[in-house]
């Protein structure tokens, strides 16, 4: 049974104050709370296991070996890869994306080949290629979005070449909420021999995710962001494309045999993993998933849905409420492919007055572009204020936030 109070009091943070007002914790796409079990575990391997891992013959760097093996496959099985070689710990999403950008560039692509991305992308999915373009001559193209928010994949096609040689694409939106259709971008690219990587730092908090299932060549995603520590992240890579990519960076730990005319690499996932590994975070995540799994994603996906669906319904009767990103409701009411962000604009007020008047009320909010700029430029604005839910997230805290939108409103 979904119980979300006694979830709550598994992150403690939740019940302080700010400005004298309870806590209302509405940024959780920037990052979650982190629940007890994870600041413990990750207190306990510093307090008592504390060793450098790997080739450590010592009986505390074993240990911490064995922990940190054991979240490589806690990865593997909570997003069903086939191998732990296909788990690459990274410092998050965006060095997930960095890696693929710099070394499937560097092997697979030449100046003038293209890599597509989306209208919606985070910074992280469209700066790092951008980086690529100018050392290398490759081009950056990207998807439109339709007016409220969507691919529409009746037009991926005309946007393939024969240079595209990956597309790139968020699952989630962090700005819109919009859920993408991945696994039929996926059969459209591979129809074309295209490998496709799919951004899941706001997808794999919140719904089960399976890359056999949705054949993605490439999955990133971030612990911060799934009541995990912060400075972790995972890259999974289908084996056949890692063992084809050359390293990201050079260092201990990824090496075979180093002389000074040669060197040769580690097997995967080594290869991609240069210098001591946060090995306190991977025990950390490994902690999370185990919470995540406990509580059932599927539990988590149907609450938070009700959360959005609540959300949405309440903010629609303020004046001059307008709401980014997909809108339309299906027969239960929520709207089609929306995940747990709503991102909105009241009339002509900033973002920004809005979101710093509703932090005065202990609402925490973020304001801005999101990381999204192309996207607000798509929109024909400057930022939004978003709201964002986690489990841990009330019916009640979303009344709060929408006393304090009409509050803020009648200042204006
Ligand atoms: C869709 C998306 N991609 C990538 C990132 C980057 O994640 P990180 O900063 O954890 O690397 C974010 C973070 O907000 C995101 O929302």
């Amino acid at each position: 049974m979904f119980d979300v109070q006694k979830i709550r009091e598994d992150f403690p943070i939740l019940s302080r104050e700010v400005y004298g007002k309870p806590l209302v914790y509405l940024d959780n796409a920037a990052t979650t709370q982190k629940p007890l079990c994870v600041l413990d575990a990750m207190r306990d391997e510093y307090l008592n296991v504390n060793a450098n891992v790997h080739r450590g013959v010592h009986y505390l760097s074993q240990q911490a070996t064995d922990l940190h093996e054991a979240a490589r496959e806690k990865v593997r099985s909570f997003i069903n890869a086939r191998k732990i070689e296909e788990i690459v710990f990274t410092r998050g999403t965006t060095e997930a994306i960095n890696l693929v950008a710099s070394s499937f560039c560097e092997s697979q692509m030449k100046a003038g080949d293209e890599v597509l991305v989306t209208e919606m992308e985070h910074h992280s999915n469209i700066v790092s290629w951008q980086l690529q373009a100018q050392k290398r001559g490759i081009v950056v193209k990207h998807l439109p979005i339709t007016d409220d928010g969507r691919l529409d994949l009746s037009i991926l096609t005309s946007h393939l070449s024969p240079r595209t040689k990956l597309i790139s694409v968020a699952h989630v939106s962090n700005v819109l909420g919009t859920i993408n259709p991945v696994e039929d971008i996926i059969k459209i690219a591979h129809e074309h021999g295209i490998p496709v990587l799919v951004d899941g730092a706001q997808s794999a908090p919140h719904m089960k995710i399976d890359v056999q299932a949705m054949d993605c060549d490439f999955f990133a995603f971030s612990g911060h962001k799934m009541y995990g520590p912060t400075g972790i992240g995972v890259l999974y890579g289908k084996e056949e494309w890692l063992e084809k990519l050359p390293p990201y960076q050079g260092g201990g730990e990824m090496i075979d045999k180093v002389t000074w005319e040669k060197t040769t690499f580690e097997r995967l996932p080594f290869k991609f993993e240069a210098g001591t590994p946060d090995y306190v975070a991977t025990h950390g995540l490994a902690t999370a998933i185990d919470y995540l799994n406990r509580v059932g994603l599927d539990s988590i996906k149907s609450y938070e849905e009700e959360l959005t669906r609540y959300c949405m319904e309440q903010l629609q009767t303020i004046d001059d409420m307008h709401i980014y990103g997909p809108t339309t409701t299906t027969s239960v009411g929520f709207p089609a492919g929306k995940d747990a962000v709503v991102s909105f604009n009241v009339g002509t007020i900033h973002h920004l007055d809005m979101g710093t008047l509703l932090d005065r009320l202990g609402i925490a909010v973020r304001t801005g572009h999101h990381c999204a700029q192309p996207l607000m430029d798509r929109l024909g604005i400057s930022g939004t204020v978003r709201a964002s839910f986690a489990m841990y997230n009330t019916k009640e805290e979303i009344d709060t936030l929408v006393a304090g939108i009409r509050r803020v409103s009648q200042m204006f």
